[in-house]
C-alpha cells in the first residue's frame, strides 16, 4: 500500500523523518511517495501551496500524511492545510485526546483519567474565510452551516463513538443565539440520534462544555462540535492531557484522509531537532488503523506509551530532573522499545487486517441536497445598508421607497432593533439592517425585490442584502434583538 507524504515546514521534516524512522524500524509495510506542498511550494509560485502532481497523487492514493505547513502572513493567500481539508471534502476531523503516563498534568497527577474524542466538523463554518468590509467600519464574515454537511459529520461521530464502544456522545453548540445556524447542526444531531439508541446522546451549551471539560473531564466521551467551536474545544483537550506536543489530528473524507498532528511549524525550534514527533506520531498510528495496520499500530503506540512511562522525554515535557533528550534520540528509545508494554494502558494487539484501498476516479462533484420539505415563498428582504443618520430619518427614507409591495418592518443595528422601537442608550455603526416585508403577505418574486433594490439605491449604497423565506409556516430568518 502506497501513501502520499508531505513533510511540511519548520520542525516538520524533522519530525516526520522520526515518525518514517519508528514506522520502518517496526516493519509497517508501506510505501511512501514524498509530495511537494507548503511554504516553500506557496514561495515557487503555486498559489494554492501544492503542486498540480502533488495534487493528482494525492487524489490518486487517497491518503495522506503530513507534517504542519506555515502559512505566509500578509500575503493574501489561504492556509494549504485548510484547502487540503476542504478541498478534499475531507469533513470530519477526529482528535484523540488521552492521559499519557509520563506525561504530567494537573488531571493525571489527581489520578483523574481523560479519553476524550473530539469531531469537529471540518468544512464549512466561518473556515469558508468568505469575508467582505461591508463599510470602513463594518467586517463581514459569512458562516455556512449546511444539513447535508452536518449530517455527514454527525453521522461518523456516532459511528465512530459506536465503534468505540463510547458510553456517551455530546454535542456541543450554541443554539440558544444562532438559532438557525447552530440550530440546524443541534436539529441533525438529534435526527441522527434517533437511529443510535444504543448510545446515550446529549447535548450543551459549549461555553458550559468549555467548563465542564475543565472542571469533570472524565465525564465527557465523544464530543461533537461545528468548525470554530470545535477548533477551540480541542485546544482545551490538548491541554488537558499535556499541551499540543501530544494532540493528533485525523481529516476524515470518504475518498481521501488527512493525518497529521494539531501543532504547527514551531518556528522558534525549528532547525535544531530539539522537537517532540509524538502528536505526529499519534496522528501517524491512527493513520495506521485506518489503513487496518493493526498490529502495527499497538506496537508503536505501546513501545511510544512505554518510554514516556520510563521518563525519557524531549524539551517540551517532563521531569527537568531528567535530561531531555533531542528528536532523534527520543525515536530511536522509542524503536529499542517497540515490542515492551506499558505498565499502564497497553494496546491490545490485534491481526494487521490491511484494507484494500478502493481505487476511484470521480468525473463530477458531488452535490449534497436534502429533500424540500414544503413550498417555499419569499415574504421580504433585508437590506443591509451603510448610513450614519439617525434610525427615525433612515425609516422616513426607506418608507418612500417601500412602494406598492413592500412595507417597511423594521430597522436594526448589529442585530438589535432601533426602528420602529428602539433605545437611545443602544450604540449605533453606519451599517443598518432594513427590514421590508410583503404590503399584503402576498409571495413576492425576485423581480420585486430587485425593483426595490433600484429604488433604494437612489438613497443609499446597500451593501448586502439577504431574501427572507417562509417554508410552510416556517420562517427562514432569525428576528432582530427586541422585535
Ligand atoms: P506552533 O504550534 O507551531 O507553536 C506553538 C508553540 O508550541 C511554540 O512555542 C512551539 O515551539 C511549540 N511546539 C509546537 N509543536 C511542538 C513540538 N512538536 N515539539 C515541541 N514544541 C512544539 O504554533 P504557531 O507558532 O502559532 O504557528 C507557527 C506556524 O505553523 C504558522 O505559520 C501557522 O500557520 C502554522 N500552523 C500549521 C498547522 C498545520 O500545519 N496543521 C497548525 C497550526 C499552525
Amino acid at each position: 500500500m502506497k501513501i502520499a507524504v508531505a513533510k511540511g515546514d519548520g520542525i516538520g521534516p524533522e519530525i516526520m523523518d522520526a515518525v518514517l524512522t519508528i514506522f520502518k524500524a517496526g516493519k509497517v509495510d508501506l510505501d511512501y511517495e514524498v509530495v511537494d506542498m507548503g511554504k516553500w511550494v506557496f514561495d515557487k509560485g503555486f498559489s494554492n501551496g501544492m503542486t498540480p502532481e502533488a495534487q493528482h497523487t494525492i487524489e490518486s492514493l487517497g491518503i495522506l500524511f503530513k507534517g504542519p505547513m506555515e502559512t505566509p502572513k500578509g500575503k493574501g493567500v489561504k492556509s494549504v492545510n485548510v484547502t487540503a481539508r476542504k478541498t478534499w471534502n475531507t469533513y470530519a476531523n477526529k482528535r484523540v485526546f488521552q492521559t499519557l503516563h509520563g506525561v504530567d498534568t494537573v488531571f493525571s497527577k489527581s489520578g483523574i483519567p481523560i479519553d476524550i474524542t473530539i469531531v469537529r466538523e471540518n468544512i464549512e463554518d466561518t473556515y469558508g474565510g468568505i469575508e467582505h468590509m461591508l463599510t470602513h467600519d463594518v467586517a463581514l464574515s459569512r458562516r455556512f452551516i449546511t444539513r447535508p454537511g452536518s449530517l455527514q459529520v454527525i453521522k461518523y461521530a456516532f459511528e465512530m463513538a459506536r465503534k468505540k464502544g463510547a458510553k456517551r456522545i455530546t454535542c456541543g453548540h450554541k443554539a440558544n443565539i444562532m438559532k438557525l445556524t447552530d440550530g440546524l447542526f443541534l436539529e441533525c444531531f438529534q435526527e441522527v440520534a434517533k437511529e443510535y439508541p444504543d448510545l446515550k446522546a446529549d447535548d450543551i451549551i459549549v461555553d458550559d462544555l468549555a467548563m465542564k471539560l475543565v472542571v469533570r473531564p472524565q465525564e465527557f466521551d465523544v464530543v461533537v462540535l461545528t468548525n470554530l467551536q470545535g477548533d477551540i474545544i480541542s485546544d482545551l483537550c490538548a491541554g488537558l492531557v499535556g499541551g499540543l506536543g501530544f494532540a493528533p489530528s485525523a481529516n476524515i473524507g470518504d475518498h481521501i484522509s488527512i493525518f497529521e498532528a494539531v501543532h504547527g511549524t514551531a518556528p522558534d525550534i525549528a532547525g535544531k531537532n530539539i522537537a517532540n514527533p509524538t502528536a505526529l506520531l499519534l496522528s501517524g498510528i491512527a493513520m495506521l488503523r485506518h489503513l487496518g495496520f493493526m498490529k502495527d499500530a499497538a506496537v508503536i503506540e505501546n513501545a511510544l506509551l512505554y518510554t514516556l512511562e520510563s521518563g525519557v522525554h524531549t524539551g517540551d515535557f517532563g521531569d527537568k530532573n531528567i535530561p531531555a533528550v533531542d528528536t532523534p534520540a527520543f525515536s530511536e528509545t522509542i524503536i529499542s522499545n517497540l515490542g515492551k508494554q506499558p505498565r499502564l494502558n497497553a494496546k491490545p494487539v490485534l491481526p494487521n487486517m490491511p484494507v484494500t484501498p478502493t481505487m476511484f476516479k470521480l468525473n463530477r462533484n458531488a452535490m449534497m441536497v436534502s429533500k424540500e420539505i414544503s413550498p417555499e415563498k419569499i415574504v421580504g428582504v433585508d437590506m443591509f445598508i451603510e448610513s450614519e443618520d439617525q434610525p427615525l430619518l433612515i425609516a422616513k427614507k426607506c418608507q418612500r421607497h417601500a412602494g406598492v409591495k413592500f412595507k417597511l418592518v423594521g430597522i436594526s443595528n448589529r442585530g438589535t432593533q432601533v426602528w420602529p422601537t428602539g433605545s437611545m442608550y443602544t450604540n449605533l455603526v453606519n451599517l443598518y439592517n432594513v427590514r421590508f416585508e410583503s404590503l399584503d403577505d402576498t409571495p413576492l418574486n425576485q423581480q420585486d425585490v430587485l425593483g426595490l433594490y433600484v429604488s433604494l439605491s437612489g438613497d443609499f449604497k446597500i451593501c448586502s442584502s439577504e431574501l427572507l423565506l417562509m417554508w410552510g409556516n416556517k420562517r427562514a430568518y432569525s428576528l432582530a434583538q427586541g422585535q
